[in-house]
């Protein structure tokens, strides 16, 4: 039997004792901060939603409303959907469904991240909190993470929440939940949650500025070959629509060299570049590109900086003011884990007002960020699951993650390097690549060798031609084991031999 207790005060260390100590004790937490919280609160309990508070704190609280404590476990675990669906308005519910990954990160919390990258009983518990597929090797975690169990609970209890009454739970409960969630968005990225919109994914973030940026014929944006199509694909339909000028860098990658990437940056600035785009992790081939170097080198000549953060972001451990961006975009289901259609937008406080909003809104020359959330209706249970991926995140810790996807990605890659015929298309130092990295064979196609992958070892990857980009991508991810990695160097080593 389970027994889940509420907390109601943001008591992390209580709610570990009880993780490590008590092991039938499932924890949530709410923070009750304002007045308005309380009113809520006070509602829950009258529609008993409520089934039982732990008493920290809540003195209060606890002497001003009557709890009903519950019935019978079946009508405790029916509520307490409720309890996390109606305890999503302070934005601080926190769930660990896994008390052996609290201890193990526990255990790991005073070493080097360096040290826990290799040590692969706290990985093994990592793993248990996913639910991939036993029968399938993913190594294509680049093109959208799976969430761990519980962001994709999180997920399921939110909806089952907002289908009992659509309008009221959305609008009237979950929705007014927006705004603790930009908190934690901002604490996460280092930035004013004033200047973070949430939305959908790094397409919808991106294309919000290059087209709401106001651009006159004949202004000239910078941008690489190697983008992302879709982010070309919109300059590209400014450029025919507007007459806006596109100038062209063509980066030969791999690279360790920041001066020529910087060089074919600066090489494209003229008078007339109002705009320069920089995708921080190339998606094809993983190489990081050094951003905040090619920012300083635009702000020099009043050039603004776009950064295409899709890859980067919760992938490699950084805040948006290293990189130097003035607008940033990135998808949340990606490294971050959380829910399919879920992405965050930022633009430095004093440039909001004159980006001009995809969808109208009441202000569109305003101050105010969330301008930019004029959706329409969308999946409020994605939204606010979003929360718990950032609570898993934090849990792991963004320098061991790092540090693991990294050593993943050596490990496979320098067995790999040594295999005759086969070629790293990916620098495998630290300031230039992290999980993602590509390889070709030579004398064979990628879609060849990415079909022999599959057909012959259930290994999932992807095969990219792009501009002048060739090879195999392979992206391991939390959950990918060693052994899967070992399967991946046989699979290689055989692809290489036929
Ligand atoms: C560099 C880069 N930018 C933008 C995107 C678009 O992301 P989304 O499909 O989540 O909008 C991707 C997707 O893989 C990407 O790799």
């Amino acid at each position: 039997m389970k027994i889940t207790i509420l907390f109601i005060k943001n008591w992390p260390s209580a709610r570990l004792v009880f993780c490590l100590f008590v092991p039938i004790c499932k924890t949530w937490h709410l923070s009750v901060e304002s007045k308005r919280h309380h009113i809520f609160l006070k509602s829950l309990v009258q529609a008993k939603k409520i089934i039982y508070i732990w008493p920290f704190g809540f003195q209060r609280l606890s002497s001003q409303y009557h709890f009903s404590k519950m019935a019978n476990r079946r009508d405790f675990i029916q509520k307490i959907g409720a309890v996390v669906g109606g305890a999503a308005l302070s934005g601080t519910l926190s769930t660990v469904f896994a008390p052996q990954l609290a201890q193990a990160a526990a255990r790991v919390a005073g070493l080097a991240p360096q040290q826990v990258a290799t040590d692969e009983s706290f990985w093994y518990e990592v793993r248990q909190a996913f639910t991939t597929s036993p029968n399938l090797i993913n190594l294509n975690n680049g093109g959208v993470s799976p969430s761990p169990k519980v962001v994709q609970e999180a997920v399921e209890t939110y909806n089952r929440l907002a289908n009992e009454a659509p309008t009221y739970y959305m609008w009237r409960v979950l929705d007014g939940n927006r705004e603790a969630l930009r908190m934690n968005l901002a604490r996460l990225a280092g930035c004013l949650p004033e200047e973070v919109a949430i939305n959908r994914n790094s397409s919808e973030a991106l294309e919000t500025i290059i087209f709401g940026l106001p651009l006159q014929r004949g202004d000239e944006v910078v941008l690489t070959k190697q983008d992302y199509p879709n982010m070309i694909q919109a300059w590209k339909q400014r450029a025919i629509r507007e007459g806006i000028v596109l100038k062209w860098v063509n980066l030969e990658l791999p690279t360790e060299d920041d001066d020529y990437v910087l060089k074919k940056f600066e090489e494209q600035f003229t008078d007339k570049t109002k705009v320069v785009q920089v995708t921080h992790m190339i998606n094809w081939t993983g190489q990081i590109l050094p951003c905040k170097k090619i920012a300083d080198a635009a702000h020099k000549r009043g050039i603004e900086v776009l950064v295409d953060a899709a890859h980067s972001f919760a992938h490699i451990n950084y805040k948006i003011s290293d990189l130097g961006a003035d607008y940033f975009g990135t998808s949340l289901h990606k490294w971050l884990c959380a829910p399919f259609g879920s992405g965050l937008l930022y633009i430095r406080k004093p440039l909001i007002k004159k980006v001009w909003p995809l969808f109208g809104a009441v202000e569109p020359e305003g101050e105010d960020i969330k301008k930019f959330e004029h959706l329409g209706t969308r999946s409020i249970a994605i939204e606010q699951a979003i929360g718990h991926a950032i609570n898993f995140h934090e849990l792991i810790g963004a320098e061991r993650k790092e540090a693991r996807l990294r050593y993943l990605k050596n490990y496979w890659a320098e067995k790999a390097a040594k295999i005759p015929r086969v070629k790293l298309l990916t620098s495998l130092k630290a300031n230039y690549s992290c999980a993602l990295a590509m390889f070709a064979i030579e004398g064979k196609e990628p879609t060849e060798v990415d079909q022999f992958l599959f057909n012959k070892f259930k290994i999932h990857t992807v095969s990219i031609t792009w501009e002048n980009i060739k090879g195999i991508r392979v992206t391991p991810h939390l959950y990918t084991s060693l052994k899967d990695l070992d399967r991946l160097v046989e699979a290689i080593e055989a692809c290489a031999k036929t």
